[in-house]
């Protein structure tokens, strides 16, 4: 039986693990060829380590172990020129591109707005804003290039749909990728192109599951744990659970670039156990 993406290519960001990850090795596993871009080095006002090359490599073997071809680039999202260098070299062996996947981002800080200093706040948001709109645009000529359509799946998170203290800086640049959303799905869909946001809750992966983060859930505990943070979590959902793991974001994401979702455009779709319904 074919795969829901058989014969399409995806380019994701953030690729190399955590959530861009499962997403290369999912729509791998319906088809896709991957374009996989990733940082692979450290950004200063990031607490936790971002990815590394051994990381990014990883992801391409599992592409690879699943008979699909992929394509990998040590590219910062920040950088157009160089992600644009990778896209078009990726889309130069692979001959086409369909599916275009923004995930890479960062937390960074931890302060009430008022508290956050600039450099957080500029590393934020040329991240996980301008890196988004930078690899739309990108990526996105080769889709129109193609004339086939596509689909394009930006991620925010639950702190694009509503506010959270303490990240007011990550909630700004995540409510700003909605906003880019809707504006590259109402120009690209004359050119059957569509765009949608997923707004993940907690996430299973390096993001969250870090020492800083468990100290902001439980500032009462002098060391807390994984444990101890999934009781906030769990009151921060309507089902009994305390965060997701990156394969359910992985799963919504094949849903929005795969033909199943052909007429739905324009779309914030939370990943989130009800926590929007708080
Ligand atoms: N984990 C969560 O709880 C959660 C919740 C909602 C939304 N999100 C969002 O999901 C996306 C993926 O995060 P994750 O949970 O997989 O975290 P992660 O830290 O495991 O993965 C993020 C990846 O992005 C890469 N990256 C960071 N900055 C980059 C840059 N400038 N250029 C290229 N690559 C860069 C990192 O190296 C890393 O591999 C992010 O946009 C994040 O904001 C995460």
């Amino acid at each position: 039986m074919a795969g829901r993406l058989e014969g399409k290519v995806a380019f994701i960001t953030g690729a190399a693990r955590g959530q861009g990850r499962a997403h290369a090795v999912r729509m791998a596993q319906e088809g896709a060829d991957i374009i996989a871009v990733d940082i692979c080095k450290q950004i200063d006002s990031v607490l936790i380590p971002l990815a590394n090359p051994e990381d990014l490599a990883e992801t391409a073997d599992l592409v690879k172990n699943l008979d699909r071809r992929v394509f990998t680039a040590e590219v910062d999202t920040r950088d157009f020129d160089a992600l644009k260098a990778a896209v078009d070299a990726g889309v130069e062996e692979f001959g086409r591109l369909d599916v275009i996947v923004a995930n890479a981002g960062i937390g960074n800080g931890g302060q009430t707005l008022d508290k956050t200093s600039e450099g957080d706040w500029d590393d934020m948001i040329a991240v996980n804003l301008s890196g988004v709109w930078k690899t739309v645009k990108a990526g996105v000529p080769h889709i129109i290039e193609g004339g086939r359509g596509g689909s394009i799946i930006l991620t925010s998170s639950v702190g694009g749909l509503k506010a959270y203290p303490h990240t007011g800086h990550y909630v700004a640049a995540k409510h700003g990728v909605v906003g880019l959303m809707r504006t590259f799905a109402v120009e690209l869909g004359a050119q059957n192109i569509r765009v949608n946001s997923v707004h993940p809750t907690n996430v299973n992966t390096p993001l969250f599951m870090n020492e800083p983060t468990m100290r902001l859930f439980r500032p009462d505990l002098e060391n807390p744990g994984p444990e101890d943070m999934k009781v906030v979590g769990q009151m921060m959902h309507t089902l009994p659970i305390g965060w997701v793991e990156p394969e359910d974001i992985a799963n919504a994401v094949l849903f929005l670039a795969s033909d199943e979702a052909r007429f739905i455009t324009g779309v914030t779709l939370p990943v989130d156990g009800g926590s929007c319904l708080k």
